[in-house]
């Protein structure tokens, strides 16, 4: 009796550890969790980086992403995946995802590091630039 008690306990932890292993994950989307060193920044600058945000956004990221961030630059149509939809993303995460991702690119994909190529102050204008964009 003793061990159909146990097998039980032992059950019902088992399910109880997988529904909260579920609820991370629906929770999160299909987003990957935000390293340590990234998670909880937030933006120095405020909004009005935005300006000097579209430049470096023009120079750097528009060839993929489009002009307004849909996904559609002219380089756009050789890669797969396809560049994001930056202000459909920009409505499910926060700036330290953004600066995460910008800064350390997407493994697998064609969306490189940025950190050392712009600034950190750069890479915060372009965080607020793709906040603007709708
Ligand atoms: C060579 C093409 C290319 C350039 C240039 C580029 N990206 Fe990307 N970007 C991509 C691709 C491809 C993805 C991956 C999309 C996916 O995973 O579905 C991506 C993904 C992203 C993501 C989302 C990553 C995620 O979590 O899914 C952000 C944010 C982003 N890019 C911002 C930028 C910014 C800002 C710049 C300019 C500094 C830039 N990208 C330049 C191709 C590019």
């Amino acid at each position: 009796m003793k061990k159909v008690m146990l097998t039980l306990f032992i059950l019902v932890i088992l399910t109880l550890a997988a529904c909260s292993g579920n609820e991370t994950t629906e929770s999160t989307g299909t987003l990957s969790p935000i390293p340590a060193d990234y998670a909880g920044l937030t933006n120095p600058l405020g909004a009005d980086a935005a300006m000097a945000g579209a430049d470096v956004f023009t120079n750097n990221c528009a060839a993929c992403h489009g002009q307004q961030g849909h996904g559609d630059g002219p380089a756009s149509t050789a890669l797969d995946p396809a560049p994001k939809n930056l202000p459909e993303l920009s409505t499910t995460v926060a700036d330290d995802y953004l600066f995460w991702r910008i800064s350390t690119g997407k493994q697998g994909t064609a969306m490189t590091a940025w950190k050392g190529v712009l600034t950190d102050e750069q890479i915060w204008q372009v965080v607020s630039f793709i906040r603007t964009l709708k």
